[in-house]
This record gives structure tokens, C-alpha cells and sequence, in this order.
């Protein structure tokens, strides 16, 4: 069994490196950010402020998430439903940034990410992998690149998705996700100390992954 913990701001990549590396060392790959989505998603369906702890707290017990795999593909469940790409616009990325900033959703997520974890082999993203969901994972990378760069990769996902934005537009929301995501009380998004940080600014998807899979080896030995 291997755990490889990936983080990084939002933008960095890591779900496109993340997915190629499952392929290639056929194990399952978890976007954790998915979960936060998704609870953010019913809070914006029950017509909640997704900062007000207590409302979001109040919330919790009639929500039910699963992580399912389909050929592969991660899906996430909302009480039985597939919730698909409605979780993926921008209004639902800042609902996810909220509420992910509330300790009892945070709490309430853990034991579905540590489950997986525990029965599979995992490459597993998001924002606090290697500090708090798999303090001991066998390899930490905290990918990261420039704001721009990330800005712009963003507003090309967003386009090709059929979602009209600006690169301009994206850096914004992009920097103020960050910026909560980095400054909440409970598992801010800050890299482990033993994580080891990679830039992929300028890089291409295949160039990145090769990178990584070489900092892999070094670190697990030569069977990747
Ligand atoms: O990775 P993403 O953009 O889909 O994540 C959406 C939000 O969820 C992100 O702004 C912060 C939160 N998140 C988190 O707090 N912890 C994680 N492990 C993953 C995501």
C-alpha cells in the first residue's frame, strides 16, 4: 500500500498530475476537494450563508456523502445523486472555500478521505493531505506555480466546461480562495514540513508529472 499526498493552492495542477499518476501506478486517485463541493452544494441548495458555522453545523446530519469509483472516474454522491459538473463553477468553488473553513464539516469529512485511504493504494489532493488527513503518507508534494499561470490554465478548464470568465476575473476569485484556504484557524492550506515543493509555472501537464514521478522514485524506490 501507497499514500501520496498532494497540495497546493487552487490551479496548481495537482488533480491533472494526480490522475496521471494513478494511471500510471494503478492506484486510485481521490480529489478531496470534490467532498467540499458537495457539501457546499447543499448548502447552497437549502438557501444557507455557507459562513455561518452554526447554520452549515445544523445542516450536516441529513447530509450523506459517498465516494464512488466508475470505471475508474471518482464520483461523488449528494443523498444518492450524482451531482456531476454542477459542482465545478465558480459560485460553488467559493461555497467550498467557506464551508471548508467550518472545524464540523471538516470533522465530518475526515473519516470518508482516512476509509479510502486505509483500503487502497491512494494519490489523494486537496489542501491538507500531508498535515492533517495522512500526516504519515510515504510522499508529500506541495505543487505550486505562479499566480498567472494558474489563473490562466483556471479560465481555460472554465471555458472548455462551456463557463464564460475572464482571466482577469479567475485571478480574483482565485486569490481570495487562496487566501481563505491559507488563513482559516482549523487546517489551513500550508504545506507539511516534510513536504517536498514543486513549481510547475511554465511547465507542461507531461513535464510536470515526469518531474514528479521522479521525486517519487527517489523517495519510494524504482517501482513506479
Ligand atoms: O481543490 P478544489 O478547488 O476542488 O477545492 C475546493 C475548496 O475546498 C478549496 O477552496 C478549499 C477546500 N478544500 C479543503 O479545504 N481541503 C481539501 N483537502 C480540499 C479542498
Amino acid at each position: 500500500m501507497i499514500q501520496i499526498a498532494i497540495d497546493g493552492p487552487s490551479g496548481a495542477g495537482k488533480s491533472t498530475v494526480a490522475k496521471a499518476l494513478a494511471k500510471k501506478m494503478g492506484i486510485v486517485y481521490v480529489d478531496t476537494g470534490a467532498l467540499y463541493r458537495t457539501v457546499g452544494y447543499y448548502v447552497r441548495s437549502q438557501s444557507k450563508d455557507p459562513k455561518n458555522a452554526a447554520e452549515v453545523e445544523a445542516l450536516l446530519p441529513s447530509v450523506k456523502v459517498e465516494l464512488k469509483y466508475e470505471n475508474g472516474v471518482q464520483k461523488v454522491y449528494l443523498n444518492g445523486e450524482d451531482l456531476g459538473d454542477r459542482i465545478r463553477t465558480p459560485e460553488m468553488s467559493m461555497y467550498a472555500s467557506a464551508v471548508s473553513a467550518i472545524p464540523a464539516v471538516r470533522a465530518f469529512l475526515l473519516e470518508t478521505q482516512r476509509k479510502i485511504a486505509r483500503e487502497n493504494s491512494v494519490v489523494m489532493d486537496g489542501r491538507d493531505i500531508g498535515t492533517v488527513i495522512l500526516p504519515n503518507a510515504d510522499v508529500k508534494i506541495f505543487l505550486t506555480a505562479s499566480d498567472e499561470c494558474r489563473a490562466q490554465r483556471r479560465c481555460d478548464e472554465l471555458r472548455a466546461k462551456g463557463i464564460e470568465t475572464t482571466v482577469e476575473e479567475v485571478l480574483a476569485d482565485m486569490r481570495e480562495r487562496d487566501a481563505n484556504d491559507r488563513n482559516r484557524a482549523v487546517a489551513p492550506a500550508v504545506a507539511a514540513p516534510d513536504a517536498i515543493p514543486f513549481d510547475n509555472s511554465g511547465m507542461t501537464p507531461d513535464e510536470c508529472t515526469d518531474g514528479i514521478i521522479a521525486l517519487i522514485r527517489e523517495r519510494v524506490g524504482g517501482d513506479v
